[in-house]
């Protein structure tokens, strides 16, 4: 059946997949929601924004995004409380990043009323994919790619935004073990560290899987310069607990403006929790393990919310972290998963609701 919103096509799908999922045993990204947002960008601007039911999408082989990548993402996700209210979590700044990705990949802004009218219009029709309890969510991509049929090495003039939704549990639940970087690199100064640029992923998953191999989950990545400055983990940002401070290293070119993070540290200057935001040397925290005086590290980021780091490596040496009684990472997730699952005061205003 075809509808319109004020501005978004509507066609929604004559069945449904829900009844076949089992939402307690779910595979993070593998399963989608019946419906999904689509908009292309022609001539100069973007047009006939359109909800259709999930599908499969034909594109041209010469498209630039097969060549070139000229692809970026964003990550966020849908909670529901026990009323069924539905709430997104600072859903501007994954606009106004998805925007500045794309700026850096040379491809066109997102139109802001095209951003919310169609997430708000996908939420409504899959809002019984959202289930009730704190840990379960709607995770929410939009991405753009260049769609143009054309393979010569500059930017596209056609492109498709789109936004998917998959049914998750929060992932890396349990701590994870993490080698800290000295040969390979994520990022570069002046380079495109910052964006959430599929490139940025692709590169990361070979010395990852080398990392794998000898048992830790996730790459802390160095500054490719020197390797001496600690900066993020593959889908996280991180944070040191030095005794009862926390650091955590500045956004810069390198490193992405993450959104758990920088509620993080608005959250630590509530709870008088003092929070460096510095360089951080791979030796600083060596020292500081093997002193005792290292308590925590805790990955962030909106898909695990916190995620414990049991142990990390470097130079062949291994740490290995026992947890804290007063862990921060556990008060941060909990006040954070509070506030998305409407159980706790919104002082900031962080909470969006879809009505
Ligand atoms: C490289 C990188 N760093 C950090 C993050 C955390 O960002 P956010 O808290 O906005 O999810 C992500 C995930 O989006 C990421 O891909």
């Amino acid at each position: 059946m075809a509808s319109t919103t004020d501005s978004i096509t509507v066609e929604t799908s004559k069945t449904s997949k829900i009844n076949s999922v089992d939402f307690s045993n779910l595979d993070f990204g593998r399963l989608f929601t019946d419906h999904m947002f689509v908009c292309d960008y022609k001539d100069g601007k973007w047009q006939n924004p359109k909800i259709t039911p999930y599908q499969a999408m034909t594109i041209d082989p010469s498209a630039r995004v097969f060549h070139y990548g000229q692809a970026v993402f964003e990550g966020m996700k849908a909670y529901k409380d026990e009323d069924g209210k539905t709430f997104l979590f600072r859903p501007k700044q994954n606009f106004d990043r998805i925007n500045k990705s794309s700026e850096r990949l040379a491809m066109p802004a997102f139109r802001e009323d095209y951003f919310f009218e169609g997430l708000e219009a996908l939420l409504k029709l899959d809002k019984d994919w959202i289930k009730p309890g704190v840990g379960n969510s709607l995770y929410l991509r939009p991405f753009v790619i260049a769609t143009e049929p054309a393979i010569s090495a500059s930017p596209a003039e056609e492109y498709r935004f789109m936004i998917i939704c998959s049914p998750a549990k929060s992932y890396y639940n349990s701590p994870v073990r993490v080698l800290i970087a000295e040969q390979y690199s994520r990022s570069a100064d002046g380079g495109v560290g910052f964006a959430k640029a599929a490139g940025n992923y692709a590169a990361q998953f070979y010395p990852t899987s080398l990392a794998q191999k000898d048992g830790f989950q996730q790459v802390i990545w160095t500054d490719a310069n020197t390797h001496k400055y600690l900066e993020e983990a593959g889908t996280m940002n991180v944070f040191f607990r030095v005794n009862d401070k926390l650091i955590t290293a500045p956004i810069s070119d390198r490193i992405l403006d993450g959104v758990t993070r920088k509620s993080i540290i608005q959250l630590a200057s509530d709870l008088g929790i003092t929070c460096e935001v510095r360089q951080i040397t791979v030796e600083e925290i060596k020292t500081a393990a093997r002193e005792g005086h290292l308590k925590e590290v805790f990955g962030v980021g909106t898909a695990a919310v916190v995620s414990p780091v049991s142990a990390f490596q470097h130079a062949d040496e291994l740490f290995e972290l026992a947890e804290v009684e007063d862990s921060y990472g556990k008060l941060f997730k909990q006040t954070l998963l509070n506030i998305q699952h409407n159980l706790s005061e919104d002082v900031h205003g962080w909470r969006h609701e879809v009505k």
